[in-house]
């Protein structure tokens, strides 16, 4: 039995491989066009394991997924592979059209041809999962009842515009062509190889370096944040049991505004990093300029997920956040292998003008 994975160098995709192979004897393909945000080294535990294959390429690819489909006959497809920071889609959008909708599309397509010729069985037992976000649901204002399944889609950047797009196609192709597909929908995720464009890496590795703290506009805006080993044993069980067509929220019910984010790691980096002159981290946040069109609220209603697969996240917020830190405190070589050019070029760009 295999699985193709699409994504599995960037942060969530590869959690998901490592935790994956970690728990089952069942082969990885894993498809990564590795781009600033794909990481080979993040699996380097794996060389060696035959049961894990990294290949270079993009989900766009018909011709190479569909080789990779035909030798290797996975049982399932696991999307991860997208375009995944907010602000990097209101500089280029391009991108987050190329891959997240076109390359949606194109591997659909790809999967659609090698599914219709499987044998019934397993035509029957095949699954494809759609890896999306929250932010296809727009935003709320304060008091609002969380996002369900129901809520229609309003996204608002480009990233969470094409985002919506894809999870669109994915559910026209299980209505037009029966393609067994599942889609979950997850909040903010954080924990290891977290590449350091996001909040909470980032803030992590700039107070480390003596750097500034940037907090967008007030700092007031809410997040629901969820470790990211839990939002894999998420994807596992609804790729298990999860009903064809259905949509599954994903999320741990931990609303909190950024500026808390940031305190709370400022605090965690006092305790178990306390700088040499004493000062508190906590004194390098910086208010910069808000985010064009700053979404002001997520949150996620995961109750479906509770009650029909009965999934339950298995980290707080606190014990979360914790090994986050220490796992940042623990990997310095992996956070400088990733400030490569093309990482400092971004900073650059995005925090000069603040
Ligand atoms: P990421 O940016 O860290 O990783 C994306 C991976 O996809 C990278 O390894 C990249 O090389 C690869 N990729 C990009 N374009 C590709 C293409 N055309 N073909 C093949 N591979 C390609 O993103 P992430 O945070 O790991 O997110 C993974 C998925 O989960 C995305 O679909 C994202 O929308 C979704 N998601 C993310 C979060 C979050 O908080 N990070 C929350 C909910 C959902
Ligand atoms: P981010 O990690 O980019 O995730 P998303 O935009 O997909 O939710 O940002 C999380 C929140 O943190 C978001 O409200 C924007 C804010 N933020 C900052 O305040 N400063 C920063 O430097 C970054 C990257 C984000």
């Amino acid at each position: 039995m295999t699985l193709l994975v699409t994504g599995g160098a960037g942060f969530i995709g590869a959690n998901f491989v490592l935790d994956w192979l970690a728990a089952s004897g069942e082969a990885v393909i894993n498809l990564d066009k590795l781009t600033y945000a794909g990481n080979p080294e993040t699996l380097a535990s794996l060389q060696g394991d035959a049961r894990h294959q990294l290949v270079q390429g993009d989900i766009g690819d018909a011709a190479l997924v569909s080789r990779l489909l035909a030798e290797h006959r996975p049982r399932a497809v696991v999307n991860f592979a997208a375009e995944s920071h907010v602000d990097r889609s209101i500089h280029g959008p391009g991108e987050f059209i190329e891959t997240n909708i076109v390359g949606t599309f194109r591997l659909l397509e790809s999967v659609r041809g090698y599914w219709a010729e499987l044998p019934e069985a397993d035509k029957a037992a095949f699954r494809f999962l759609h890896v999306s976000t929250d932010e296809v649901y727009g935003s709320l204002a304060k008091g609002d009842a969380a996002f369900a399944e129901t809520h229609r889609h309003e996204p608002n950047s480009p990233y969470s515009a094409s985002k919506a797009a894809s999870d669109h196609l994915v559910r026209a192709w299980h209505h037009t062509y029966g393609l067994p597909v599942l889609t979950t929908n997850c909040s903010n995720n954080y924990g290891p190889y977290h590449f350091p464009e996001k909040l909470i890496p980032l803030m992590i590795v700039n107070a480390l370096a003596g750097k500034p703290l940037p907090v967008y506009g007030d700092g007031m805006q809410i997040r629901d944040w969820l470790y990211v080993k839990d939002h894999c044993s998420a994807i596992r069980r609804v790729l298990e049991a999860g009903r064809l067509g259905e949509t599954y929220n994903v999320g741990g019910w931990n609303e909190k505004p950024n500026i808390e984010i940031v305190q709370t790691v400022c605090a965690l980096l006092d305790e178990l990093r306390p700088k040499a002159d004493g000062s508190r981290y906590a004194s390098q946040i910086t208010y910069v300029t808000d985010r064009p069109g700053h979404d002001r609220r997520y949150a996620i209603d995961a109750r479906k997920l509770e009650a029909e697969l009965g999934w339950k996240p298995a980290e707080t917020f606190e014990t979360g956040i914790r090994k986050t830190v220490e796992w940042y405190l623990a990997n310095p070589e992996w956070v400088a292998h990733v400030q490569s050019g093309a990482y400092r070029e971004w900073v650059q760009k995005q925090y000069s003008a603040a």
